[in-house]
């Protein structure tokens, strides 16, 4: 899994709230409290603890859907405008999952804020991977613990509520040594968010951290949120069955389960019809999706990467990712299509010429290895040796010849010798990648690892080696990045740079960064007068220089993925 940080732009939700915006007074709040009050007083039946039962879903037909408790009332729900700010922390799920979460709040009448002062929610959309990642949301609370004391009486006490992986792998814990977080919601209840935060309005703690087998949200289009870019992510499945000894995921994120495929297609579609450029599929598996619903049933057995295997008992039948990719990018040829983060045990033939053959899905891989030594493999219960690695990004390159490959490492794992360690080093040299991820081991509770392996590598030595990782992957990317110098590549146009007002920012199809001079440049033939680059625009971009980070350019023209296309690409009507 790594981290892809592309700016997504606000698009309007799809469907329309009808609730007012208004604010509520206090007078009308404290009848709400003591009605809820008086509620909870005479409790909830049984019934509402058995599930299945205590929750009843309907379906509207324009897609909204409901839920509806036995015991508190839609009216108890509602939001009242009171006001919702949300940190996110970790992957691009993460981000994801925070649109999900705001998209249902804000159907009951949640409003948002970025200014954490006015805040009357506090949400923490929290990430479990690594020790640090959890000791950052410490350190968070602590200071959300400050703010809220210090809050004014006069006004509605603040909540706070912990989301995601974090929420999940401490579970009641969290409450308990938090005394102030008021609210946890694991990665699959967020549906529940309106009950547990009125729950907590009450003045009570209020958790839901059950794992599905089915929740992939698939009626919630997220309310893409961010101030510039025409890119957006879509996921397409959660969960992970792979059971990599070193990683919490699939204790926090529960089973591996795949969207259907209508819904993402209409999200996608609708992405298009706002004026979106680039979608990326998301997922802790993607290229494991299969969408067995009725409709794509059947016993086709799973075809493997060559020298790969699963831990798991071989899946077999439904829809798979290949299907998914063809007809997402058949959609809008115009639209980049991306996808994050896959496993390399999920990429036959069949996907890589897919990929090789349709303009518009990028050429850029994100192959995790982890390490470069068969024995450190094993231990991580990988299911493939280096030699099966090199001949999947042997076999990718013949395919692909112009893809980009990215990467994540973990240095230090339990048992690795300086000799395992030299062979990740001749790894990174042999592939050649222009992005990684690198990360020292932390040792997770629950994980393989923590009941049968010993965390021997001493800190010093994991950091040590972790920073001789970073240093020949900068290398490495300085290889890669500078054979561009020379070429002319599209860009999908992000905005201005960060760091000067001058000059524009975008990414090549390989997800490279680029930074070229704002100028007018020529529009696309048969026009020939220049016009300005904006934002979402594709241009054709000289290198000029590069180094391991980003490219420098200069622009040539305005163009667009057909322009620049070899292959016809038929659309869906
Ligand atoms: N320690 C360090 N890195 C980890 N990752 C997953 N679990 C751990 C861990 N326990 C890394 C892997 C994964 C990325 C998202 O995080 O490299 O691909
Ligand atoms: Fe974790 Fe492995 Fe699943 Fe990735 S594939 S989420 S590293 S268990």
């Amino acid at each position: 899994m790594g981290q892809h940080r592309i700016p997504v732009r606000r698009i309007q939700p799809r469907y329309c709230s009808n609730l007012a915006n208004t604010r509520v007074t206090s007078r009308e709040r404290r009848t709400t409290v003591n009605k809820f009050k008086t509620q909870l007083a005479s409790g909830p039946s049984f019934q509402d603890f058995i599930k299945g039962v205590s929750v009843i879903r309907t379906h509207a037909a324009d897609g909204e859907y409901s839920d509806t408790h036995g015991y508190l009332s839609q009216e108890l729900e509602m939001g009242n405008s009171r006001k919702v700010y949300f940190e996110t922390y970790g992957c691009q799920m993460n981000v994801n999952d925070t649109e999900i979460a705001w998209s249902i709040l804000q159907r009951r009448g949640y409003e948002r804020t970025v200014d954490l002062n006015e805040a009357d929610v506090v949400l923490l959309v929290t990430c479990s991977i690594r020790e640090k990642a959890e000791q950052t949301i410490w350190n968070r609370l602590q200071q959300l613990k400050a703010m809220k004391r210090k809050r004014l009486k006069t006004r509605t006490p603040m909540k706070i509520g912990i989301l995601g992986c974090m929420a999940e792998r401490l579970k009641t814990d969290l409450l308990e040594q938090e005394k102030l977080v008021d609210v946890l919601a694991g990665p699959d209840a967020y549906r529940d968010l309106p009950r547990l935060l009125t729950v907590a309005d009450g003045g009570q703690q209020a958790s839901n951290v059950l794992l599905s087998l089915e929740e992939t949200y698939a009626d919630i289009m997220p309310v893409h949120h961010a101030p510039q870019g025409y890119s957006a992510f879509v996921s397409i499945m959660r969960g992970c069955d792979n059971m990599c000894s070193y990683c919490i995921v699939p204790f926090t994120r529960g089973r591996e389960r795949s969207r259907p495929v209508s819904s993402i297609l209409e999200e996608v579609r609708m992405l298009s019809d706002q004026g979106v450029r680039e979608v990326t599929l998301l997922g802790q598996n993607v290229n494991s999706y299969r969408d067995t619903s009725e409709q794509f049933c059947g016993s086709d057995p799973t075809q493997l990467s060559r020298g790969f295997k699963t831990v798991y008992r071989t899946k077999q039948g439904g829809l798979r990712f290949s299907d998914l990719l063809d007809r997402v990018s058949r959609i809008d040829p115009d639209m980049r299509i991306r996808f994050t983060s896959p496993h390399p045990k999920d990429f036959p033939d069949e996907v890589l010429h897919l990929i090789a053959e349709r303009g518009n899905i990028c050429k850029q891989i994100h192959l995790p290895a982890q390490s470069g030594s068969s024995q450190v493999l094993k231990a991580m219960r990988r299911g493939y040796t280096r030699e099966a690695y090199l001949d999947l990004v042997k076999n990718i390159k013949r395919i692909i010849p112009e893809v980009s490959l990215s990467s994540d490492f973990i240095s230090g794992f339990c048992g690795e010798t300086e000799d395992d360690h030299q062979q990740t080093l001749t790894l990174i040299r042999e592939v050649g990648y222009n992005v990684g991820f690198l990360f020292a081991y932390s040792m997770r509770k629950k994980t393989h690892a923590y009941h049968r392996l010993q965390d021997d590598v001493p800190a010093e030595v994991k950091q040590r080696r972790l920073e001789e990782c970073i240093s020949v992957f900068r290398e490495e990317a300085a290889r890669v990045n500078t054979a561009l110098i020379g070429s002319t590549e599209l860009v999908l146009v992000e905005g201005e740079s960060k760091r000067s007002a001058e000059d524009l920012c975008g990414r090549t199809d390989g997800n490279m960064k680029v930074i070229f001079p704002k100028q007018d440049v020529a529009a696309q033939a048969p026009e020939s007068d220049a016009a300005p680059i904006n934002a979402g625009d594709y241009v054709l971009v000289k290198i000029l220089s590069a180094n391991s980070q980003s490219l420098r350019g200069r622009a040539l023209s305005h163009s667009s993925l057909r322009g620049t296309d070899t292959t016809m690409i038929e659309t869906c009507p």
